[in-house]
């Protein structure tokens, strides 16, 4: 959400309309756009619908510069990779699901290859294929990357396929609709009578439709969670705009579980420019030699950890953040001068970011990139069993938005995009199973789900700050629920956001929606549910880092 955007105003919904399919997939990032190929092949009958709040593209995986992790080269092994998985986790990894993830690796990475995706070529003789990178906590190169956007080249190649699917009539993009509320039987009933939530099964989605003004009630047999991130609840942050947590909070809303929100990753080198608030700089450079320095030039990794620059994500953006506190500077340097790599090699290897730093002044093949840490990765989210699926019936979740155990306390770079794929491809399976089943004892879908209820709300006149109070919330959390915490802090953002939540609350039900309200309300609450956890964790792990149990 840009602040040119937040303060329109709203008009007064034009008009509802109902659609059925049988399988609704909220979001068009590489986990939603993979299970929706995986499922349209398994299932030739299966109509999908895939709803986007933005154009297809947009998402983190867009963004996606380091690549996937999988074993690859012949001296590699799954032992070895479940190891590196285990040790960022800090022991709160699942070991059946990382066992799980990393073996199925290597298939669903081929498959993306077979697909077309065009990772980096290589003609090592211990990987004769494919070129691989080393990131922070992976004790061998297993990184296969397109260049240095390698999320571009996935969800391209992803979106062409699925647009091939679209031709032949099984798939259907809802474009610019945004998810507002899941809808469960509980919800079809009326307002749920006592405290205690049976949300039932899953029926569908309301959708704002924010180039007509309207709500789709759509009405499905499956419904899957592909909804990215929330890096927005941050004030500094490498996410796009759309990472608002919202399929983490309508899960939420519906009754799902919900897990280890107090785990967001910061990405230990943003670019820190004034132009540039969200560029990211990967830690492939460190893979590849590039060292972190203080801005004395001195080095100053190995005093906190024997993997000096390529530890674990949560040691060394906590040990930057040590760093700028005692120095009291605004960033640290990232050198890759340093590393041994010619001014070719650095072009050849991230052209990407080459030009953008170059665009900005910083030439990386003879000065170092100031960077500092920024929210990148929320390790938890909806959760869900080895299949994918939610608490709730007929409801899964895959992506940055689910909760599967595999990261536990602190991702391993790269496995984010694995995760993806492998468990977006378990969704697939599971739900092409689910709909067999539920076609072989009869089912249809015409359960007449209730039309969307605008009640008493009007249309918004007046402009109501959204933009400040966004930023209000974002700085909240930036300040009082950062990469160090304290008991203290965590209770002024709680009384805070519990402010904040009531005023939202208000605008929320007497105004007609839009699409800026509905994200800010969701932020709200995984704002509110990141406090929680955090609060309710007393202990220092992984990248949850409290001084009051250090
Ligand atoms: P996304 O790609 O974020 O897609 C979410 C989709 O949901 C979007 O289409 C969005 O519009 C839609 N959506 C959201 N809310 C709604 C709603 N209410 N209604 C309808 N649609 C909605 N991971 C790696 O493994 N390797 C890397 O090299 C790597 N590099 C990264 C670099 C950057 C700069 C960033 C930001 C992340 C990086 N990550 C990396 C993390 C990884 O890119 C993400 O975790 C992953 O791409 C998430 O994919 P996804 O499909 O779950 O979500
Ligand atoms: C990066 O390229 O540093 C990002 C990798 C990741 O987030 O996994």
């Amino acid at each position: 959400m840009t602040v040119a955007t937040v303060k329109a105003i709203s008009q007064p919904i034009a008009h509802k309309a109902k659609r059925r399919s049988s399988v609704l997939i909220i979001g068009s990032g590489i986990a939603g756009l993979f299970c929706a190929i995986k499922l349209a092949r398994l299932n030739k009958n299966t109509k999908i619908l895939i709803a986007s709040k933005a154009d297809l593209i947009e998402g983190s995986s867009k963004y996606a510069q380091g690549g996937i992790a999988s074993v690859w080269s012949k001296i590699d092994t799954f032992d070895q990779h479940i190891a590196d998985t285990l040790e960022a986790g800090a022991g709160l990894c699942d070991p059946k699901i990382v066992e799980i993830c990393v073996k199925e690796g290597p298939k669903r990475v081929g498959e993306l290859v077979e697909m077309g995706v065009p990772f980096t070529r290589s003609h090592s003789p211990l990987n004769p294929d494919f070129d691989l990178h080393r990131e922070g906590g992976h004790s061998q190169r297993r990184i296969l990357h397109a260049d240095d956007l390698t999320g571009l080249a996935i969800e391209t190649t992803l979106l062409s396929q699925a647009r091939e699917l679209e031709a032949q009539g099984q798939i259907e993009f809802l474009e610019h609709h945004i998810a507002v509320d899941l809808i469960t039987e509980e919800k079809a009933r009326g307002k749920p009578s006592t405290q205690i939530r049976q949300p039932g099964r899953c029926l569908g989605a309301y959708l704002l439709d924010v180039r007509e003004n309207r709500i789709v009630a759509v009405e499905s047999q499956v419904t899957v969670i592909a909804t990215g991130g929330a890096g927005k609840a941050y004030l500094y942050t490498t996410n796009p705009d759309v990472a608002t947590g919202d399929g983490i909070a309508i899960a939420y809303r519906a009754g799902a579980e919900v897990g280890n929100l107090e785990f967001m990753q910061f990405h230990p080198t943003c670019l820190f420019h004034p132009k540039e608030r969200t560029f990211l700089i990967s830690e492939a450079l460190r893979g590849e030699g590039a060292i972190l320095k203080n801005l004395a030039g001195e080095s100053f990794m190995e005093k906190h950890h024997p993997l000096g620059c390529l530890a674990p994500r949560d040691i060394v953006a906590r040990a930057i953040d040590k760093e700028m506190k005692r120095t009291g500077d605004k960033h640290v340097w990232l050198d890759l001068t340093c590393s041994g790599l010619s001014k070719e090699d650095i072009q050849k290897k991230f052209p990407n970011i080459f030009q953008k730093c170059l665009s900005l002044g910083i030439d990386i093949t003879i000065e170092p990139i100031p960077v500092v840490p920024a929210a990148h990765y929320m390790c938890g989210g909806v959760k869900v069993d080895e299949h994918s699926r939610s608490t709730i019936e007929s409801l899964y979740a895959i992506g940055e938005a689910s909760f599967t155990g595999l990261h536990g306390a602190n991702r391993l770079a790269s496995n984010s995009l694995l995760e993806a794929v492998v468990f977006g491809a378990r969704a697939a399976e599971t739900a092409a199973v689910e709909l067999s089943n539920r076609a072989s004892q009869g089912e249809t879908i015409a359960n007449e789900i209730p039309e969307w209820d605008s009640g008493q709300a009007v249309a918004l006149e007046e402009q109501i700050d959204i933009a400040a109070t966004w930023l209000e919330v974002r700085t909240l959390l930036w300040n009082y629920v950062g990469i160090v915490r304290s008991n203290r802090r965590l209770e002024r953002a709680t009384r805070r956001l519990k402010i904040i939540h009531e005023e939202v609350q208000s605008y929320y039900w007497t105004y007609l929606l839009t699409k800026e309200l509905i994200e800010l309300r969701n932020l709200i609450l995984v704002a509110e549910l990141i406090v929680n956890g955090a609060q309710a964790r007393r202990q220092s792990v992984g990248l949850h880092y409290t001084v009051d149990y250090p």
